[in-house]
């Protein structure tokens, strides 16, 4: 019997086994820039609402730094941008990771006034399920406008969880699990930067001159 009907039908096989393949890894790359994209578009479209635009006059994209602090921020590398009016403080917006979402980690924007009260929230992507957990985004509900002008002490530390845990803020019906790790998340970020306050706004524009230490 001839070997070259089998030969041809392994040729075929192989050819389209590599074409898929190749298809699969084209389509991931395609839908890994299309959600990176996305994910940059949401940022640029959320940030302008959550800081004091009118006062800023620094380029935030130019000031940043980042920062590690997994147990808190929950990813390894966190961008901090800073605010500033006339070399002064105004705001931080900080871009930390819900780990413990339903389904998935939620990817925050979260902006910290320089009096440690929150400038606003926006979730720039998740997974959560649509009806349930996504109403934390703010084309599904007002949800996450609420934590504007809230801080550690408004209010206060123990009631920063939702209120079916005894806490201040709303849960979702049947959906509990995601608004408590938003604001466990939002919660540990308002820690982070109290924590940190004395470093993340960085060196000021000019170099500070040292007391005069005297010669006598
Ligand atoms: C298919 C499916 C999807 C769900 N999606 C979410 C979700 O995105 N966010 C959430 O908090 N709970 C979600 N839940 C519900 C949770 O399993 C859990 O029951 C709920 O968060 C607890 O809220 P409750 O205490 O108000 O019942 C989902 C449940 C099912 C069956």
């Amino acid at each position: 019997m001839s070997k070259a009907p089998v030969l041809l039908a392994g040729f075929i096989l192989g050819a389209f086994a590599v074409g898929g393949v190749s298809l699969v890894a084209m389509t991931q790359a395609l839908t890994s820039e299309r959600i990176a994209a996305n994910e940059r578009a949401a940022t640029l479209r959320n940030v302008a609402a959550i800081i004091p635009t009118e006062r800023m006059d620094n380029d935030p994209l130019q000031d940043m730094i980042r920062v590690s602090d997994p147990d808190l921020l929950g990813s390894e590398s966190t961008r901090v941008f800073r605010i500033r009016s006339g070399g002064e403080p105004l705001a931080l917006v900080l871009d930390p990771v819900v780990p413990d979402g339903y389904a998935g980690p939620i990817k925050l924007l979260v902006s910290v006034l320089v009096d440690g009260s929150l400038g606003g929230v926006r979730v720039i992507a998740h997974r959560e399920t649509p009806g349930l957990g996504d109403k934390i985004e703010t084309a599904k509900s007002d949800w996450v406008l609420g934590f504007a002008g809230k801080s550690l002490g408004n209010p206060p530390p123990e009631q920063w969880s939702v209120k079916r845990d005894g806490g201040a803020f709303d849960q979702f019906a049947g959906a509990t699990i995601t608004p408590r790790a938003v604001v466990r998340a939002v919660k540990n970020t308002l820690r982070f930067v109290e924590r940190n306050s004395e470093t993340l706004y960085g060196k000021p524009a000019t170099p500070v001159k040292p007391p005069d230490q005297g010669d006598s």
